[in-house]
């Protein structure tokens, strides 16, 4: 595996189930009493958050710190990036602090990699998200989320063979999308993207998966539905009708969740427009539903990752 990680498109199945396998031992540190570990004891990491984020931020920042990491909190709004600094200085000036590792969330597909072109050999830079690019450990805790579920994590061979995945709704603006078809994919599963042509992506006809714009249709074949964020700004641009049009077509309603098998899943990145892509109801009451395990599963697989790249590799205790 690279020192970087950018993409998943990167990792071979063996790297990607290797780090799930990891996360299994991490999964395990956070039941202790103290779940803490010295593996990243001296190690910095600076977290830079260009676009906003909840989930993904903090959970990095809680996986650091229990990995005994110091972590550097980069205040973008209150730097000088607003006195006109470019980014690639801004790195440069925290390179020369004497960082380790460099999380970096930015709106602009391609940035994280451009970084990790420049800096110095002894540090590490992680894809938090760049644009319509990629999300890589979003991909892999969703993987891992549904490699728990259906029991097929234990030990180093992951898979999600016979397992039927449908990605539903604005795939063509999605980072989420285009990591977790690649984590899935590589793992086993099938793989079906729902959405309206105006939000498919230019040349879906060359990812690994099969397309629909019928979504009752297909809904009876999936065991995981996997909802994307619908983004407002999509109806302004004219790609969808209108919000109700959507929730008509594409929308996990009550009735439509009434249909599906007990055991189906669904899944969600987060955060989750209620009413839209998903009804209320649905959220607080479903069982089965695993937006939170999602969230929980953040941790483990960032301090796995993490680990990866800026430990010794041996010793987590
Ligand atoms: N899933 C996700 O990336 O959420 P945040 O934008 O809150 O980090």
């Amino acid at each position: 595996m690279s020192r970087h990680l950018i993409n998943l498109k990167d990792l071979e199945r063996g790297a990607i189930q290797e780090l799930l396998h990891l996360t299994d031992r991490f999964v395990e540190v956070g039941q202790r009493s103290i779940p803490k570990v010295p593996a990243l004891r001296g190690k910095t990491i600076a977290m830079l958050f260009f676009e906003d984020s909840t989930r993904t931020r903090l959970s990095f920042d809680l996986a650091a710190k229990r990995l005994s990491a110091d972590v550097l909190e980069f205040p973008t709004r209150s730097s000088s990036l607003s006195k006109g600094e470019s980014i690639r200085d801004t790195v440069e000036t925290i390179q020369a602090m004497g960082v380790d590792g460099l999380v970096i969330r930015h709106s602009s597909s391609g940035l994280p990699r451009e970084i990790a072109d420049r800096v110095n050999d002894s540090v590490a830079v992680i894809n938090a998200g760049d644009g319509l690019n990629a999300h890589p450990t979003q991909g892999l805790l969703d993987a891992y989320t549904l490699c728990q579920h259906f029991h097929t994590v234990a030990g180093p061979q992951a898979s999600l063979e016979g397992i039927h995945v449908g990605i539903i709704g604005d795939v063509k603006h999605s980072r989420v999308a285009r990591s977790d078809v690649h984590a899935y994919t590589s793992l086993g599963a099938t793989v079906t993207l729902v959405a309206p042509k105006s939000l498919q992506p230019p040349n879906v006809q060359d990812w690994p998966v099969q397309i629909s714009e019928d979504l009752d249709s297909v809904l009876p074949t999936f065991d995981v539905v996997g909802l994307l964020r619908i983004q407002k700004e999509r109806m302004e641009e004219g790609l969808i009708q209108s919000v109700d049009d959507y929730v008509d077509r594409y929308g996990i309603t009550e009735a439509r969740a009434a249909k599906l098998r007990n055991e189906v899943v669904i899944t969600h990145p987060g955060p989750v427009n209620r009413g839209i892509e998903l009804a209320e109801a649905v959220l607080e009451h479903r069982d089965n539903v695993l937006i939170n395990r999602q969230v929980t599963n953040g941790v483990p697989v960032r301090m796995a990752v993490l680990f990866r790249l800026l430990g010794s590799g041996v010793e987590i205790d």
